[in-house]
Formats: C-alpha cells, sequence, structure tokens
C-alpha cells in the first residue's frame, strides 16, 4: 500500500465512538437534511455546504465537480454558476443531476438524484446581490471553463470590470450568470458505524411522498 494511503481502521481504532444510534426513518427527508446541514455547519472547518455536483454530458460522459449549496426547500437544493460553463451546458442538454455531500468529521454522506431547472431570475438576482463586490466582479470577469491564455488576461478583464462598478453597490448580475434547482427523486443518508457496518437509509419520492428503504452498507 502506498505510504500516502492512511491504513484500514484497526479493531483499536472502532473500539471508541463509533457506535451510534441508527439513522432515524422520518416522513420528510428535507427537514432531516437541514438538521445534518446544522450539524455539519458547527463541526467541518471549511464549506460544510460543499457538494460534488455530477453530471452527464451530450456523449454520456459524466463529469463531477464540487460547488457550494446554497438553499434547501421542499422544491429542491439550489446552487449558483456560470451557465455557460462545462456544467451549465451539460445541465441545458441534460437536465437530470446527483449530489454528494460528505462530512469527513461526522463521517456521514448524502446523495441526491433528481431534476434540474433554473431557479428564477429574481432569485439569482437577490443571491448575486449577496456575494462580497470582488466575487461579483470576478463572476463578470470570468468565462468559467473557457481556456485562459494568461492569468494576465483575466486579471485585466477584473481590473477593467472593476473599474466601471469601483466596489458597488450596484454591480449587475451578468445573464450568463444564474442558479440550478435539483428536485430531488431520490435522497440517501448514510452514516459510519463500526467496522464498516454502515447505515443507510434511501428516500424515493412517491408521489406528493416518500418512501423509505433500509440498504445494506
Ligand atoms: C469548495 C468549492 C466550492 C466551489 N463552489 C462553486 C460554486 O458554488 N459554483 C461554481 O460555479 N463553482 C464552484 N467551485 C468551482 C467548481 O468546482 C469548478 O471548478 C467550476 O465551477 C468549473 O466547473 P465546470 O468546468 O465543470 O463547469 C467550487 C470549488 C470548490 C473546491
Amino acid at each position: 500500500m502506498s505510504p500516502v494511503i492512511p491504513p484500514s481502521p484497526s479493531a483499536a481504532d472502532y473500539a471508541t465512538g463509533r457506535d451510534r444510534p441508527l439513522i432515524p426513518v422520518v416522513p420528510d427527508p428535507i427537514p432531516f437534511f437541514r438538521d445534518w446541514m446544522t450539524e455539519a455547519r458547527a463541526k467541518e472547518p471549511n464549506d460544510s455546504n460543499a457538494m460534488s455536483l455530477a453530471t452527464v454530458d451530450a456523449d454520456g460522459m459524466p463529469d463531477v465537480r464540487i460547488v457550494l449549496l446554497k438553499e434547501i426547500s421542499e422544491a429542491g437544493f439550489s446552487f449558483f454558476t456560470n451557465l455557460e460553463s462545462q456544467k451549465g451546458r451539460q445541465l441545458a442538454e441534460n437536465p437530470r443531476a446527483a449530489l454528494c455531500l460528505h462530512w469527513k468529521s461526522l463521517r456521514r454522506q448524502v446523495r441526491i438524484r433528481g431534476s434540474i431547472s433554473r431557479v428564477s431570475e429574481a432569485e439569482a438576482d437577490t443571491y448575486f446581490a449577496s456575494r462580497a463586490a470582488q466575487s461579483r466582479i470576478s463572476a463578470i470577469a470570468s468565462d468559467q471553463s473557457r481556456p485562459l491564455p494568461d492569468r494576465a488576461v483575466f486579471e485585466q478583464r477584473i481590473a477593467e470590470v472593476s473599474e466601471v462598478y469601483g466596489d458597488g453597490p450596484d454591480i449587475p448580475r451578468p445573464e450568463f450568470w444564474g442558479g440550478f434547482r435539483l428536485a430531488p427523486t431520490e435522497i440517501e443518508f448514510w452514516q459510519d458505524q463500526a467496522f464498516r457496518m454502515h447505515d443507510r437509509v434511501r428516500y424515493s419520492r412517491a408521489g406528493d411522498g416518500w418512501t423509505t428503504t433500509r440498504l445494506y452498507p
């Protein structure tokens, strides 16, 4: 085994604090997800709302990257990005995606699959306006996912946009920047248990409600 890969936990590693109550089965997974998110926010040192976003391109080739979860509601899970980025184009062609959150300090994972729609222009405006002025300027100046011949070109564009808008407050959201919402058809909660006897509960959409299934680890 490569020395850069940590060894599998020993029996002694599992002996302390690795047993915990099973994941409860509740009628609605969204408030339960919020509870886990709240615990993660308190525990994780950085970006507790970071999640892998998996998409599929026009040739059926999967792709994945991290984005930040920005809103949770019964309608779904929202994130924001450049609509002309690689993920933006993939989601326009195939509006289905999967999300995966991993909270290392809590030893928990949540997997979510579903269909994608755009958030409203008003929602995108509200979120864009909440970002730091420099972050808004950066979003305007970035042709996200397209080749950048030289870092200096990006810095020059940042300087030009900053010249126009200063440090706000009226930095308009560019039309190529917005948000997507994933409406979940499946949500799976996973929690580490000793000796890889992990616990998994999957919620599947059934009309207005959910069915639940406990899965082998
Ligand atoms: C912690 C973290 C958070 C990120 N959050 C976002 C985000 O909310 N939106 C976004 O467009 N990119 C975000 N990124 C950058 C993406 O991972 C990715 O590099 C970028 O969106 C381009 O992806 P694409 O070429 O597949 O479109 C984040 C990266 C990290 C590591």
